[in-house]
């Protein structure tokens, strides 16, 4: 006799269903991001683009990952009706997983460190989160495992999923998109495509996508000062364990699960000062207000292009324009912080506003 038994649910697919229709409207209701021209002395035969993710509903790169992350939970049956959404995240994640989370009727908890700045813990609230603050960075991860064993929720794990969820081979992925608006351009495919990392999701969608249309293009990682991944890269180390980054989304104290070394060709360790300079150069420049994940990919992308021009190669480098600066105005757009932090930009951003004469990156204070 053959045995067999049944699942059967029929209101809850209903329900899924649902929540996938109303997930993808609202990727069907927005535009695509645009990639801006960062001006370069003409006589450099380099061309500086920058995605800018900051123009998405929930105003960062972050709603990407939300839109994935929700759509992989539904598809794999880990979300009904009525459950509890438990983020871990330093933010900008859970402000856009707390607007989809809203969208489909469910609460929101995100596990957030203390120093959170205050703008980003209104946003998740004003999304209709909630926040659960711990004092240490690194406890969010069993803190969110917890809370979801409490509550029957479930654990979003956006560290563990990042790189699965999104479709790496296309679905305009960033990765298509940006290949997709470079392709008019005078260097199409760009030499340098260089970002953050996260949870690494970014880093290994690019990467991989770039491999697979068997493009040339290059994955650099910038990564701030107090970051497990540029010491855990370099030792191919995945254990390492580090303090942890200033640097609100990016840098993390361990190498998270969804970060694929092997698909990137270079790493930069930025150091703070780096990072809030060049946030403030690039606003200066472009009149466009970014946050310091944006400055510290900014810093990388000037030593990638000095490095260039030392070679006398032409190209294009793409980056993105994660978020906006008004995000941490008490933070990195505040003097007073900076001198709280024990932070000095001067010598930094000397040089950054030097670079379109200069081309060179040399006159960098050491690294600390
Ligand atoms: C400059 C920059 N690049 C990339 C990322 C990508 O993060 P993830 O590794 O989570 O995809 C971020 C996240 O905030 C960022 O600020």
């Amino acid at each position: 006799m053959s045995r067999s038994a049944d699942h059967p649910d029929p209101p809850c697919r209903a329900w899924v269903a649902e929540a996938i229709r109303r997930v993808e409207a609202d990727a069907n209701r927005s535009a695509d991001t645009h990639l801006h021209v960062f001006p370069l002395p003409e006589r450099w035969g380099i061309d500086l683009y920058l995605k800018d993710e900051s123009v998405h509903p929930t105003g960062s790169l972050k709603h990407r990952l939300a839109r994935s992350l929700f759509l992989y939970s539904l598809a794999n049956g880990w979300i009904r009706a009525g459950t509890t959404i438990i983020e871990a995240s330093s933010g900008s994640t859970a402000v856009s997983e707390a607007y989809f989370a809203r969208l489909l009727g469910l609460p929101f908890v995100a596990v957030i460190p203390r120093g959170t700045s205050p703008e980003k813990i209104a946003l998740i609230e004003f999304q209709g989160g909630r926040c659960h603050l711990v004092d240490n960075p690194s406890e969010i991860y069993a803190e969110s495992r917890r809370l979801a064993a409490e509550t029957g929720g479930h654990y979003m794990d956006q560290f563990t999923y990042a790189e699965r969820a999104t479709d790496w081979r296309g679905n305009n992925n960033i990765a298509e998109s940006i290949f997709e608006q470079m392709a008019l351009e005078r260097f199409p495919e760009p030499t340098w495509v260089v970002v953050g990392a996260g949870t690494g999701g970014t880093s290994a969608t690019i990467g991989r996508y770039a491999r697979y249309r068997r493009f040339q293009t290059r994955v650099a990682v910038v990564d701030p000062e107090g970051s497990a991944f540029f010491g855990g890269w370099v030792d191919a180390d995945p254990t390492r364990t580090a303090p942890g980054s200033r640097i609100e989304g990016i840098g993390r104290p361990r190498v998270e699960p969804s970060f694929l070394p092997t698909v990137i060709d270079r790493m930069i360790q930025v150091p703070d000062g780096a990072s809030i300079a060049a946030m403030r150069w690039t606003t200066e420049v472009t009149g466009r207000s970014v946050g310091a994940s944006t400055g510290t990919a900014m810093w990388g992308v000037a030593e990638l292009i000095a490095e260039m021009l030392a070679r006398g190669e032409r190209g294009s480098v793409v980056t993105l324009i994660c978020d906006g600066g008004e995000r941490y105005t008490d933070t990195y757009g505040s003097n007073t912080w900076l001198t709280t932090q024990g932070i000095d930009i001067a010598p930094y951003l000397k040089t950054l506003r030097a670079f379109p004469t200069t081309g060179t990156m040399n006159n960098i204070p050491d690294t600390p």
